[in-house]
């Protein structure tokens, strides 16, 4: 079985399929959408060490979780291991269920001060980071990486060993280098080399999933324990049940163009209720080229959703559009990108 409960430190969940972190996209709307659809464990985005520790509302804004997400992660950046065991303190009497350290993070303002993919180079810290979480609570502490900071310089299976030694109850590998940036394919051979160099330490397989296709393949491909799902997501939050239904042996399910619409209206009104109208308005625009994108006879909708001005506009756009006649079945996805600062 494929699909199976996980167990993770001290706690078990429902499955091995997560939901990723994801910087400016996994708000509390975007949850909401798809802890519907019953992951394993969802992830809040990163927040920085930095401006937790001086209690940022904004940073805590980022935590915002409700009880129906649990079981639910959430992610420190940072490179500064006196901050780490407080930090994971504040998460901890949050509520979160998990914890997570990000060592993959590629932007230049976040490495420029060895934070995220900087890690990558300079393993000793990530060995001490971790361990001043795992020393500082109770719940269980995971680590998300990428395979190492350039073709040249893999540590995957190096950083497996560290985070095993630090008490880490899992780790996440993201099979892109640093300097791949999202370009090119997810090396599965690097998630591979990960759980060969486990000696106990769960993998979780990371890059590339955006079917249940591609689910089943990386775990075959690599042995992996769990994986966590993260642009597959986008504009279809019931990947996670596509998935499910695959590893069970059922049917997939056909979903049409008033199927989208009812999501994507679905999704609108979470943002509508959680942000002011500015914010969602930009939100309501982006979250519109996720599910529209790739979809014949939309390319219209798309470019008015991008002109509107309010959010009430945008909502009347969706509901007027002739949804019966938009075609999702032959999806040209990687041809259209949607404007969204990946992390
Ligand atoms: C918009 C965006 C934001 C992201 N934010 C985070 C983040 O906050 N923390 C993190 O560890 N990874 C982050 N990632 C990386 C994803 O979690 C994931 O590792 C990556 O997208 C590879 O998986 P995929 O190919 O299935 O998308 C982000 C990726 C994107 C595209």
């Amino acid at each position: 079985m494929l699909k199976r409960p996980f167990k993770l430190g001290n706690i078990l969940l429902p499955s091995n399929i997560f939901c990723a972190p994801l910087a400016g996209c996994s708000d509390l709307p975007f949850r909401r959408m798809t802890v519907k659809y019953r992951p394993g464990l969802v992830y809040c985005e990163m927040v920085k060490m930095d401006a937790l520790i001086r209690h940022d509302p904004n940073t805590y804004r980022l935590l915002d979780y409700e009880a129906s997400m649990h079981p639910i992660g959430a992610q420190l950046c940072g490179s500064k291991p006196e901050l780490a065991g407080p930090c994971a303190k504040i998460i901890e009497d949050l509520g979160f269920d998990v914890l997570d350290l990000n060592c993959g993070c590629p932007v230049d303002k976040v490495t420029k001060d060895g934070s995220g993919s900087g890690m990558l180079k300079t393993l000793d810290l990530i060995g001490e980071i971790l361990s001043n979480m795992v020393a500082a609570v109770k719940i269980p502490v995971t680590v998300k990486i990428r395979a190492g900071w350039d073709s040249s310089h893999i540590v995957g299976p190096e950083i497996t060993r560290i985070a095993e030694e630090a008490g880490a109850s899992a780790i996440c590998i993201h099979g892109r280098t640093r300097a791949q940036g999202y370009k090119g394919p997810a090396n599965w051979d690097f998630i591979r080399d990960c759980k060969l160099a486990s000696r106990h330490i769960p993998v979780i397989g990371n890059g590339d999933i955006m079917d249940p296709l591609s689910a089943e393949k990386i775990f075959k491909h690599t042995g992996c324990d769990a994986v966590l799902l993260a642009r597959g997501t986008m504009g279809k939050p019931w990947l996670i049940e596509d998935i499910y239904r695959h590893f069970d042996g059922k049917a997939p399910l056909i979903r049409s163009g008033l199927d989208y619409r009812d999501v994507l209206l679905e999704h609108l009104d979470h943002i509508v209720s959680y942000q002011n109208e500015r914010r969602a308005l930009l939100d309501l625009r982006r979250i519109g080229c996720w599910f529209l994108r790739g979809a014949k006879g939309m390319r219209h909708l798309r470019e008015s959703l991008n002109r509107s001005k309010a959010a009430a506009e945008v909502r009347e756009m969706i509901c007027n559009y002739p949804w019966h006649e938009a075609d999702f079945s032959e999806e040209v996805r990687e041809e259209e990108t949607c404007e969204t600062e990946s992390c």
